[in-house]
């Protein structure tokens, strides 16, 4: 029995992951399960999975939390450091991260801290802190899986040839909802456009980080580090059928990708499967029927976010604190209006410009740093 910390189980991923759990119960067992503050969604879950523990993130919901509709034997607990508290705990043995945003982070480093296996979807934590999340990895013996579906891909690619036969490795985007506009129509996009993903169905924060591609950007960085490549062994390349999930080209021109309908489920399954297979989980590819699929280069032009994530990759330091931090200001300023789309990308480079970097920052430094970038993006004005 493989036993499960599901963080951020009311989200999107957190929802795909109790599909694997429901389709491989013999394997699987959830014992921990946290949420921010949708204590219903995760009474729910509760009520289906009966975990041992149960964490709520926002102590102040306390009160309005009807803890009847949790089942007798799940222990609900209050607050960040109760989630950060269960990644360590000796019953769990893989935590899989899928907290939105810089708040993962903490509960990240202690799964790996503690040697556990850490399923990443929580990208952003390799984006503020990955140097720092392979170094402690290397002396706990924890594991990183990636749950990213290009890094899963781009995993299971790695394994077609040795470390020093790799020349560099394609992400692919589907381009989001954007990708045929114009600068000027993207330039006055309403949030409301920007959360028409074509291919995916995510939570917010990574869909507006798709029409920006600022998804991309983080990628390129949690790629950088999980996988330790230089900045200029990564490109990026626009492909609309999100079938293709990213590739890897080696010392002989040989390029080997990984294939599947868009389906989450498929990557987080390998997460906690390998270095096994299961039976399929996710939906198959039908190649009875006819379909072609496209590979375009990206526009820098129209999308200048994806520049930010090679810069930040290049210079690593403070930068994807920073980076990070400021993107996720500035995207919850967007959907509340008071940013425009391309202020995103253009408060960004700002911050990275004018932060004061550090080359190798210590957890701490990396807090300072974004709670600055927090607070200069909330005062910018545009
Ligand atoms: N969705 C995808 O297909 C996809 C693909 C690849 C990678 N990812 C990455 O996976 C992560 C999760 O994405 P998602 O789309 O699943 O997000 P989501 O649907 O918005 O879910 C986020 C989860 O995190 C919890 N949460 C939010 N803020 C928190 C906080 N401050 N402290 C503790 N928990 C908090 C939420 O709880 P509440 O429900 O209570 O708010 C929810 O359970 C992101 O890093 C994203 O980039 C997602």
């Amino acid at each position: 029995m493989n036993k499960l910390a599901i963080l951020g189980a009311t989200g999107s991923i957190g929802t795909s992951s109790l599909d694997v759990v429901r389709a491989h119960r013999d394997r699987l067992e959830v014992v921990a399960v946290s949420a921010n503050r949708d204590w219903r969604k995760l009474a729910e879950i509760c009520r289906e999975f009966s975990p041992r523990v149960a964490i709520l993130a926002q102590e102040n919901i306390r009160d309005e939390v009807d803890t009847a509709q949790f089942p007798q034997e799940t222990e609900l607990q209050f607050g960040a450091e109760a989630i950060t508290q269960i990644a360590r705990a000796s019953d769990i043995d893989t935590v899989i991260a899928a907290i939105v945003g810089a708040a993962g982070l903490a509960s990240s480093y202690a799964a790996v801290d503690a040697g556990k296996r850490l399923a990443i979807a929580n990208k952003e934590t390799m984006v503020v802190a990955g140097p720092i999340i392979v170094e402690r990895a290397r002396h706990s013996g924890a594991e990183l899986l990636p749950v990213d579906s290009e890094h899963s891909a781009i995993f299971q690619a790695l394994q077609a040839g040795a470390e020093q036969e790799v020349s560099k490795i394609i992400l692919t985007s589907s381009g989001g909802p954007f990708r045929t506009r114009t600068r000027e129509e993207i330039a006055i996009a309403t949030p409301e456009e920007a959360m028409k993903h074509p291919t995916w169905e995510m939570g917010p924060k990574i869909t507006i980080d798709s029409a920006t591609m600022m998804n991309k950007a983080l990628e390129i960085i949690e790629a950088r580090w999980l996988f330790d490549l230089q900045s200029d062994q990564i490109e990026v390349v626009i492909h609309q059928q999100s079938f293709m999930h990213s590739m890897v080209e080696f010392i002989d021109g040989s390029v080997v990708g990984q294939m599947s309908p868009p389906d989450m489920r498929l990557p987080i399954q390998y997460a906690l499967s390998y270095p096994q297979r299961w039976k399929e989980v996710a939906t198959r590819a039908d190649f009875k029927k006819a379909f072609s699929l496209d590979f375009t280069p990206p526009d820098f032009e129209r999308f200048p976010a994806l520049q930010l994530g090679f810069d930040v990759a290049q210079r690593g330091g403070t930068t994807g604190a920073v980076l990070n931090a400021c993107n996720e200001v500035a995207v919850s300023r967007f959907l509340q209006r008071e940013l425009s789309f391309y202020d995103i990308a253009r408060v960004c480079r700002e911050l990275l410009d004018r932060h004061e970097f550090i080359s190798k920052p210590t957890i701490e430094d990396l807090m300072v740093q974004d709670q600055w970038a927090r607070k200069e993006t909330t005062l910018w004005q545009p």
